[in-house]
């Protein structure tokens, strides 16, 4: 007999919390759809109690979501579980998460609570939100540094309060594998009503063990964890959900439980978050870097080709890796276009959308003979980004860089659709380009990140740039495509200044 593990997918609530990975409810939702489709167990989709912005999306995932069950994050906090709690109203399926610190120094220095304060606290948080759903999911926030004593003893509380899952986070990814593996353990077998709640775990990757770390624990009776897609999430992120889903199903000799996950759709689902957030995947990334299946040396490769389990211990085809597939060109018409995107798992809030994408897909057909099923992706990122607020929209530009002489950048944009003109000079045309934006806006933002991916192989590629911009410790993530790069690069910088522009006043769960 195995057991079932659960996914408890994280990317939209601590996967947002990575600086510059925030998301519009529209990209929340497209995400969501991608993870059920995965079937991945449960989806926290975010922390109602942050923002308004925030309920709304939650509400939306809830409401539209079917398959997996959908949670939203509370403190301990009577007003924190109400607004979960009326977030997720109308959910096919619901779990309210509550947590609340209980290491000596976050009671202490952080909360200012003693330790009975705190087991009375969370007590309370469970109870409430057990009124809300028979669904719930308690958290001792920073447990991997919590006294093994008081965890028990807050945990069978909780239990006895109601909560059906007991989380146990490592905050500040300090745990190691065996020691971690070992607390579980002790947590299952000296707790007394451990039995009538799944245990589970939610690992942080500041010393690169998040996924050890889970994996450690799920060989330890942990029968949940909580993850994210390519590992996203606050500081160094969470253990990577293709990582721990892919690690348990290649080594069910060592694993005695098993996933319902769909791996198939990892890479499509890896691929779409890592363009709505701008996080670009590392090429040498297990299961979903661009370099996870390539084999470079003459012996491997001889290897594979007589045998592929040489060198090879899973398929890449297993995890969603498909050779390119040219699926549409110039003169495609609309309805091929519609039926393409929804077996991508795209679908239109109206006709109107579908129209604004179909046009964009049009005039990348005039500039690019092949369309892959990525560039299709990357015209709704595209759509869905510009639609959110475009104080900033490029009209033309002209970039001038030639052997020998300065880079020059003239350019007209509008700001909130007045036209204005900028010229500068740049180390390059990129540079040009960014000074040129700069001379008409003075935005006062520090440039803290460029990259460019390429789209599809070959150079009619689109180049994919991520722009990440710092405003007085607020920080965005900017997107552009396009097959020149210098374009691709000015939409990501306007991009980026739109998202710096629009209003933010979002809470932070953890402090
Ligand atoms: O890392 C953490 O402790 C969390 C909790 C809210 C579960 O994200
Ligand atoms: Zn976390």
């Amino acid at each position: 007999m195995t057991d079932k593990l659960i996914i408890f997918d994280t990317t939209l609530r601590d996967g947002e919390q990575s600086p510059g990975a925030s998301m519009t409810k529209d990209e929340k939702v497209r995400i969501a759809k991608s993870l059920e489709r995965m079937r991945v167990d449960v989806i926290e989709a975010g922390f109602p109690r942050a923002s308004k912005g925030d309920f709304d999306a939650v509400q939306a995932v809830a409401q539209e979501i079917k398959e997996s069950t959908v949670c939203a994050l509370a403190r301990a906090l009577d007003a924190d579980i109400d607004t979960a709690g009326e977030a997720l109203k109308g959910a096919s399926s619901s779990r309210i998460h509550t947590f609340i610190a209980t290491s000596p120094i976050h009671m202490e220095k952080k909360l200012c609570m003693t330790p009975d304060q705190v087991v009375e606290q969370a007590v309370k948080a469970v109870k409430r939100a057990r009124k809300w759903t028979d669904n719930v999911e308690f958290s001792p926030e920073d447990a991997g540094r919590s006294e093994l004593d008081f965890l028990c003893r807050v945990i069978e509380k909780v239990i006895d309060a109601g909560a059906t899952t007991i989380n146990i986070p490592d905050t500040v990814g300090y745990n190691i594998p065996l020691q971690f593996g070992e607390l579980i353990n002790s947590l299952i077998t000296r707790i007394p009503n451990a039995g009538k709640a799944v245990f589970s775990v939610h690992c942080h990757n500041d010393l690169g063990l998040a996924v050890a770390n889970s994996l450690s624990a799920v060989m330890n009776g942990a029968r949940q964890v909580e993850c994210t897609i390519n590992g996203l999430g606050e500081r160094a992120g969470n253990a990577a959900l293709e990582e721990i889903v892919m690690g348990v199903r290649t080594r069910q000799d060592v694993f005695s439980c098993e996933t319902s996950i769909d791996a198939t759709r990892i890479v499509p689902t890896s691929r779409l978050v890592s363009s709505i957030t701008g996080f670009a995947v590392q090429p040498n990334k297990a299961i979903v870097g661009a370099n996870a299946f390539a084999h470079e040396s003459g012996i491997h490769q001889d290897g594979v080709l007589k045998n592929r389990e040489t060198y090879e211990i899973m398929r890449a085809e297993d995890v969603g890796w498909s050779a390119n597939r040219m699926v549409m060109g110039k003169h495609s018409g609309r309805n091929a276009f519609r039926t393409r995107m929804q077996e991508l798992g795209i679908s239109f809030d109206s006709g109107e959308q579908l129209n604004a994408t179909f046009a964009r897909f049009k005039d990348l057909a005039d500039k690019k003979h092949e369309i892959y099923d990525e560039d299709l992706q990357s015209l709704v990122a595209k759509s869905k980004s510009e639609s959110v607020n475009e104080k900033f929209k490029l009209i033309s530009m002209k970039v001038c860089s030639e052997t020998g002489e300065v880079p020059v950048a003239e350019l007209t944009i509008t700001v909130n659709g007045i036209e204005q003109h900028g010229r500068a000079e740049g180390s390059g045309p990129v540079d040009a380009a960014f000074k040129a934006i700069e001379s008409v806006v003075d935005s006062q933002t520090e440039l803290q990140l460029y990259s460019v991916n390429s789209i599809t192989s070959g150079t009619d590629a689109q180049g994919e740039v991520t722009v990440r911009l710092e405003r007085g410790g607020r920080i965005v993530n900017g997107q552009g495509a396009d097959v020149d790069i210098v374009t691709a690069s000015v939409k990501a910088y306007l991009n980026a200044l739109d998202r710096i522009s629009a209003p933010e006043e979002r809470a932070h769960p953890q402090v």
